[in-house]
């Protein structure tokens, strides 16, 4: 067929993104991949609902099947969210010999490995660029661009709805709960935002890239967490006043063969590299061996960017369609069995 069809799961922020860098960018996603790319449903909750962006011809369906049982759909792309309704359609895809690109952090940190396994089975793609970093390529960065080398280290801000709110409350002197429900409004936080303040979206992600840097499947339980929520607008002025910023850090780091990973509230000098990454923006350091330091700067959260980290893994499902290597290539970390993580 001409064309290449996508089931998408999930209408929010990253879906609507999806689709209008699909419409918006047709031309240069034909010139890439040599076909036509079609978003030909979407799995809603509410079919009637009202929504400020134009879908054309793709047809909203509540009925998971609609999409997971279409023979002409060849990529279903999860955006929905959660862990336990995504995992099931994910698996249901896979089962269907379909591609499948996701967002969900939170369902890759917890069953990552076994869905990939499933995909390898399967013979289908399962990537997942935009479940760290929103915009910035960070995974193809460490699993295709830093390959070769012997990572060291990996260290950075990884949540754009606490960065947000650190650098409101740092800057403007806006409290807390100002700075957050901006972040609510501006499509930055999780549907329950507790996951951004109290860490864990940041050690999901950290999780996610210790396992890439080091090859060893590191659970979320490995993750030493601890959030901003407890952070008052005068702690964060007295570090000022002596020449600190306060962000939210997460470490993976390998010590004596061991990854050791956590996120916290870390007082940075005002020079740090780190400490002039603002609002919603996102940086990972990166320490190798032979490469030296690298630094991965950009949007980190909202609609296009995380989108454009969603199309990235669209377009490399499509090309390994026409090479015939779906399944082959997976973004997935080849665990080695000497490295421990800490609770082994
Ligand atoms: N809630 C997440 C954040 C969205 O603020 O970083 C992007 O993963």
């Amino acid at each position: 067929k001409s064309y290449v069809s996508i089931g998408l799961l999930g209408l929010g922020t990253v879906g609507s993104g999806v689709v209008q860098l699909i419409q918006n960018h047709q031309e240069e996603l034909q010139h890439q991949v040599g076909c036509e790319v079609r978003v030909k449903s979407i799995l809603v909750r509410n079919t009637d609902k009202e929504r400020d962006i134009q879908i054309g011809q793709t047809f909203l369906t509540s009925n998971p099947d609609d999409i997971l049982q279409d023979p002409d759909i060849d990529l279903v792309v999860e955006v929905i969210g959660g862990i336990e309704e995504a995992r099931e359609h994910m698996i249901k895809a896979i089962q269907s010999g379909k591609h499948v690109v996701t967002a969900n952090k939170d369902l890759i940190a917890l069953h990552g490995p076994e869905l990939l396994e499933a995909a390898a089975q399967n013979q289908v793609d399962l990537f997942y660029e935009a479940s760290v970093g929103g915009g910035i390529p960070i995974l193809r960065g460490l699993s295709e661009g830093l390959v070769s080398d012997r990572l060291k280290k990996v260290m950075g801000i990884v949540n754009g709805t606490t960065n947000y709110i650190l650098t409101k409350m740092d800057e403007e002197g806006q409290s807390y709960e100002a700075a957050l429900k901006k972040a609510q409004e501006l499509g930055f936080a999780e549907a329950d935002p507790t996951a951004d303040v109290e860490g864990l979206d940041a050690a999901r992600k950290m999780a996610i890239l210790a396992r890439l840097a080091f090859s060893t499947n590191v659970s979320l339980d490995d993750v030493e967490v601890e959030g901003i929520s407890n952070l008052s607008l005068q702690d964060l002025h007295y570090g000022q006043k002596l020449g600190y910023t306060m962000k939210l850090i997460g470490i993976a780091q390998l010590d004596d063969q061991k990854v050791e990973v956590s996120v916290q509230p870390t007082f940075l000098a005002t020079s740090h590299p780190l400490a002039s990454v603002k609002n919603e923006y996102n940086a990972i350091y990166v320490k190798g061996e032979a490469v030296g330091e690298t630094m991965f700067y950009g949007p980190g959260a909202g609609s296009l960017p995380t989108a454009t980290a969603v199309m990235a893994d669209v377009v490399a499902v499509i090309r390994n369609m026409r090479l015939g290597v779906n399944g082959k290539t997976v973004v997935a970390p080849r665990f080695k069995s000497v490295l421990k993580s800490p609770q082994e």
